[in-house]
């Protein structure tokens, strides 16, 4: 849509005796956009985007112990929560409208090994946190993530041989992963690999085993990105992990490359996707959800989070509207919902402001 922008009056005659409008330096200013701009009403009956509690999913951090609230250093106010803690932070979540939670567990560093045996264990962290927060918040969506760098001794999301992160065998496992997660009461499995044919393994795995109603979000355009970091720190993965992760994450500098992706999965059988990091990858978001139209999510990374957080604790920046202009970009973007640090700070603050 292009909306001329010299366009004349067609009623120009009418106004020929009238007053002229004020014009400075003989501008024509009968076009004036900030009319709509002059007051908070006006505002509020032309906006364009709106961002509420239900486009948001909290990410949250889950540790042993009881009664336990850990900070993350490299994460001004994000804590890491035993499972108690979590569950009291899920019925926080519902009464703040936040439709979802994301799980991610810091294992203990004696339960990692090579092959990451941890993420099929039905007791471990993240199953037990599903099944007592099931118990006590049941309305509440439960997104567990599939990846093996949690569990690995490596750091790695995949099998390692070597310096080559192996396929097929690392979706193997992910498979029996997903399903120990679905057993355990998850609503959304979220596949963070990057491995090809995950999606579709996956979705065979669960129906096969009749979790149907089971859904698949994909991080299907997931960059190999430095703004992780700090998310590293909160799962203890930054002191271990190997080398990098560019062979199976995406090259920050293709878009082409996030739609064949992004294409991949929905054939897979994804019923959602996302693209990660955020706020650096708008133009994706942007892309994505205009060419296929699907649900499309986006991730607002742990760097992302710990940058707006440290101008603000600077006092650089003005804190909760950098917070809220964030996740509203990602709204103009197109993006369905946003996973954000964020998320019960926001939440609060837009029933605040109304
Ligand atoms: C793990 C995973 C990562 C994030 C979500 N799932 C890190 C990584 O791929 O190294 C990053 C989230 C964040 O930075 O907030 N597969």
């Amino acid at each position: 849509m292009i909306w001329p922008l010299n366009s004349k009056p067609k009623y120009e005659p009418l106004l020929r005796d009238q007053a002229q409008a004020p014009s400075a330096g003989g501008l024509d200013l009968s076009l004036r956009l900030r009319r709509n701009r002059k007051a908070e009403w006006s505002r509020k009956l032309v906006r364009e985007n709106a961002l509420s509690p239900a486009d948001l999913v909290w990410p949250i951090f889950l540790n042993e112990g009881e009664n336990l609230r850990e900070p993350v250093p490299s994460l001004p106010g994000v804590e890491r929560l035993s499972i108690d803690e979590a569950v009291r932070a899920a019925a926080e979540a519902a009464t703040l409208g936040i439709p979802a939670i994301a799980l991610f567990p810091n294992t203990a560093p004696a339960l990692r090994d090579e092959k990451g045996s941890e993420a099929l264990n039905p007791e471990n962290l993240v199953c037990r946190a599903l099944r007592a927060i099931k118990r006590e918040t049941p309305q509440i969506g439960l997104i567990t993530d599939v990846a093996l760098d949690p569990y690995t001794s490596h750091g790695h999301d995949g099998l390692l041989r070597g310096e080559e992160i192996l396929n097929d065998e690392t979706v193997f496992v992910l498979v029996q992963q997903a399903l120990n997660q679905a057993r355990a009461g998850a609503d959304v499995i979220a596949p963070s690999d990057m491995m090809d044919g995950r999606v579709g393994a996956i979705r065979a795995g669960l129906d096969a085993h009749h979790f149907q109603a089971v859904q698949i979000l994909s991080y299907a355009a997931k960059y190999a990105s430095a703004f992780y970091g700090p998310f590293r720190d909160a799962i203890g993965t930054n002191a271990i992990l190997i080398g990098d992760k560019r062979t199976y994450q995406m090259d920050p500098a293709n878009t082409n490359e996030a739609l064949r992706e992004v294409a991949q999965d929905i054939e897979e059988g994804a019923d959602m996707v996302m693209v990660k990091p955020g706020l650096p990858y708008l133009d994706v978001i942007y892309r994505v959800k205009d060419h296929f139209g699907l649900p499309t999510f986006a991730y607002q990374v742990s760097g992302e989070y710990a940058m707006i957080m440290a101008a603000a604790n600077n006092g650089w920046i003005d804190g909760d509207k950098a917070m809220l202009e964030s996740l509203l970009a990602f709204k103009r973007a197109g993006a369905d919902a946003i996973f954000t640090y964020f998320a019960p700070r926001a939440a609060k603050k837009l029933k605040e402001i109304g």
